[in-house]
């Protein structure tokens, strides 16, 4: 363990701030605190920093006392309020000559949170374990131009309306359709030749990039349409989905009980024989527990509602206890419930901190688990799930942000290349993540501004965003990052059905964007409720249908002829990139599709599907 010390300049020392030169540059002014370096053994000193044009800058002394550095200034934002947003680490700069210091700076655009005060630096010196720091209490000074304009609002560049037939037949629910394709494709990457029982390659791509694993997080997703089909199937059909549901409880087990993980039931890779990847890699990925549980307690749920037995259920799929060799769920949410505090990387597998996605995945499986222990008989489990499920839901607001009218997708200092916070793992996080109890859903405002945002956001950034209609003048979604199979089109199908279900939209202030951009002419203002039937209403909601549909046109019409998803689409020239027939893609198809078929009231739609070339 580390130990601190606390390097604590005298307030004294910050007398020199009167003695301060200010140097003029261009109307920037730079405040230099200290212009030598300090004695050996202080360890970390602010040398300078300036506030210019809503950049700050800052200079560091940082004594080498080991390699491995982490510095980090802590300051409060325009409301005074310190958070784990109003942090920024900074990264070498070159040594100082003649002494044992070297220089460590930042330059971080912070004008949306502002700034008023420093208030420390920190050095964590990690090979030697010491931490020193440097108390600063700097009132901080705005100079030079004023920070940027927030960027106006986009206009819409297309004002869609109503369900499109030509989303209806590549979607039909046949063999030769992309929903058919998307089936048959999903299922080649099931229980692939000499994998073990019940795993799913996350695609058959063995180089570059490689991806012939087993994926928690890919294989439960992946299952969790596979119950979709289950819960739709009828004969012949519901017997093979079952088997491979089984096949899956099994192998999660087998995941859980294996030695050789380093993060425990966060470990979140392995070879498709099902033993862990013991490589380096971005671990713990604590929401696959999460959404493995969920899978298995919706196949669970439906296995008794279908007159399964009780029994088979406790020994195969809950009671880890009794059962753990084979009967993975309970240890899952135990694990959730227990560990659900702690920071984790997120499904890109890229950032270690509190993630907005893994939260909501937890939320529902320990809200599931709660009820699903209870009919289990396993009150002190329930017991134990419900209150981490009370205490986790109080943390989700902090990840609102008031100045950016953002869900942020991590709460927490982020890498440079995403200082806008903007990710669609917000807009995955509702649609794995809602519990169907109010709580940040499909219509929640918070969610809209922040769906709106960050699809948005792509419109500068990709090249195929100029092409806005297809070859039949029908209107092309906006292309947006990081699997756009699943995420804008499944949110509106979704949000449209709950409109229409409660027979009432409300906007406020803060959904107002998300209506002007999707809806501009259903003629909505905020303080509104709209009933059904009204004439804004109606066009609102058939408004929100367009736009679904064409997020779905967007991905058809960058689709190959022949059918096949690949991991992406170039964002210059639209052509598929990345690992070839991904199966999370096929996966994110057939759950949008799902969403549709409850907006088009087709009951039969997923049916239909499931039964294709096992029944017949
Ligand atoms: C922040 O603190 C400063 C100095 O104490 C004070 O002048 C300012 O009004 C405060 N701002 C807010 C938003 O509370
Ligand atoms: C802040 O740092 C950036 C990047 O190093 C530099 O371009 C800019 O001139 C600096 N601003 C001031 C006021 O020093
Ligand atoms: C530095 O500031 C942060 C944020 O307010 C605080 O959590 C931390 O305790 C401070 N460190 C010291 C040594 O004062
Ligand atoms: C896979 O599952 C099938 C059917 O459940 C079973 O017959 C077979 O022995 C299993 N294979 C392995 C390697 O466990
Ligand atoms: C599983 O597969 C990996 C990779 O091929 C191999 O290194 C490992 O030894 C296998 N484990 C077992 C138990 O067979
Ligand atoms: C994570 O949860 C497990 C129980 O499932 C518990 O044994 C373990 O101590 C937890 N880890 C931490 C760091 O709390
Ligand atoms: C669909 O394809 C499957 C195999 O992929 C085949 O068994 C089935 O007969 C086909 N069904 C129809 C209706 O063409």
């Amino acid at each position: 363990m580390w130990f601190k010390q606390v390097a604590r300049l005298a307030l004294g020392s910050f007398v020199a701030f009167a003695g301060v030169s200010i140097a003029q540059n261009s109307a920037c002014q730079t405040v230099t605190a200290l212009s030598t370096a300090p004695a050996p053994g202080v360890g970390v000193a602010l040398e300078t920093y300036s506030y210019c044009g809503g950049t700050l800058n800052v200079t560091v002394y940082i004594e080498n006392v080991n390699y491995n550095k982490i510095v980090t200034l802590y300051y409060t934002n325009k409301q005074n309020q310190s958070t784990p947003l109003s942090v920024v680490q900074l990264g070498y700069s070159g040594d100082v000559a003649n002494t044992k210091y070297e220089i460590w700076a930042a330059s971080t655009p912070v004008y949306v949170d502002g700034i008023t005060e420093l208030l420390n630096l920190t050095y964590q010196a990690l090979d030697i374990g010491h931490t020193y720091t440097q108390v600063l209490g700097v009132n901080v000074v705005a100079t030079g131009a004023a920070a940027p304009a927030p960027v106006p609002a986009p206009s819409p560049y297309a004002n869609p309306s109503g369900l499109s037939q030509d989303i209806t037949n590549w979607l039909e629910a046949t063999n030769g359709s992309e929903a058919g394709i998307a089936k048959a494709r999903m299922f080649n990457n099931i229980n692939i030749p000499g994998a073990a029982n019940g795993t799913v390659i996350a695609a058959q791509s063995y180089t570059a990039p490689d991806y012939a694993y087993n994926w928690v997080r890919d294989s439960s997703l992946t299952m969790d349409v596979v119950y979709s089909f289950y819960a739709a199937a009828t004969g012949r059909a519901r017997g093979f989905y079952e088997q491979i549901l089984f096949e899956y409880a099994q192998s999660r087990a087998t995941e859980q009980n294996d030695p050789d993980t380093i993060t425990g039931l966060g470990e979140p890779k392995f070879y498709l024989n099902n033993s862990a990847f013991t490589g380096p890699w971005g671990r713990p990925q604590n929401d696959g527990p999460a959404t493995a549980a969920i899978t298995l307690m919706e196949f669970a749920n439906t296995y008794l509602a279908n007159k399964g037995s009780k029994d088979v259920i406790r020994s195969m799929i809950y009671d880890s206890t009794a059962h753990p060799d084979q009967a993975p769920v309970m240890k899952d949410l135990l694990f959730v419930a227990s560990n659900w505090t702690y920071s984790s990387f997120d499904l890109w597998e890229e950032e270690q901190a509190d993630h907005f996605y893994i939260r909501m995945v937890q939320r529902r499986a320990l809200l599931m688990g709660t009820a699903f222990a209870n009919m289990m008989g396993d009150s002190a489990t329930a017991a134990k799930l419900s209150s981490a499920a009370t205490a986790l839901t109080a943390t989700l607001p902090e990840f609102w942000d008031v100045n950016r009218q953002l869900i942020l997708y991590e709460y927490g200092p982020v890498l440079r290349g995403k200082s806008s916070y903007k990710d669609v793992a917000v807009v995955l996080g509702v649609i794995h993540g809602y519990a169907n109890d109010g709580v940040y859903g499909y219509t929640n405002d918070q969610i809209l501004v922040s769906a709106y945002q960050i699809a948005t956001c792509f419109l500068p950034v990709y090249k195929i965003a100029a092409t806005t209609t297809d070859v039949s003048g029908a209107v092309l979604g906006i292309p947006v990052g990081r699997y756009p199979e699943d995420v804008y089109d499944g949110l509106l199908y979704r949000a449209s059905a709950e409109y229409t279900a409660t027979g009432s939209l409300a906007v406020t202030t803060t959904s107002l964007p998300f209506f002007a951009y999707f809806a501009p002419d259903a003629g909505l203002a905020a303080g509104q409720t709209y009933k059904a039937g009204s004439q804004q209403f109606e066009a609102a909601v058939a408004a929100l249908q367009g736009w679904a549909d064409a997020f779905i046109r967007r991905i058809k019409f960058q689709t190959p002829t022949d059918g096949h998803l690949a991991e992406e689409f170039n964002r210059d020239t639209g052509v598929a990139q990345g690992a070839k027939d991904l199966t999370w893609s096929y996966a994110s198809l057939l759950t949008a599709a799902f969403a549709r078929a409850q907006v088009t009231g087709d009951k039969n739609y997923v049916k239909h599907l499931a039964n294709l070339g096992l029944t017949e």
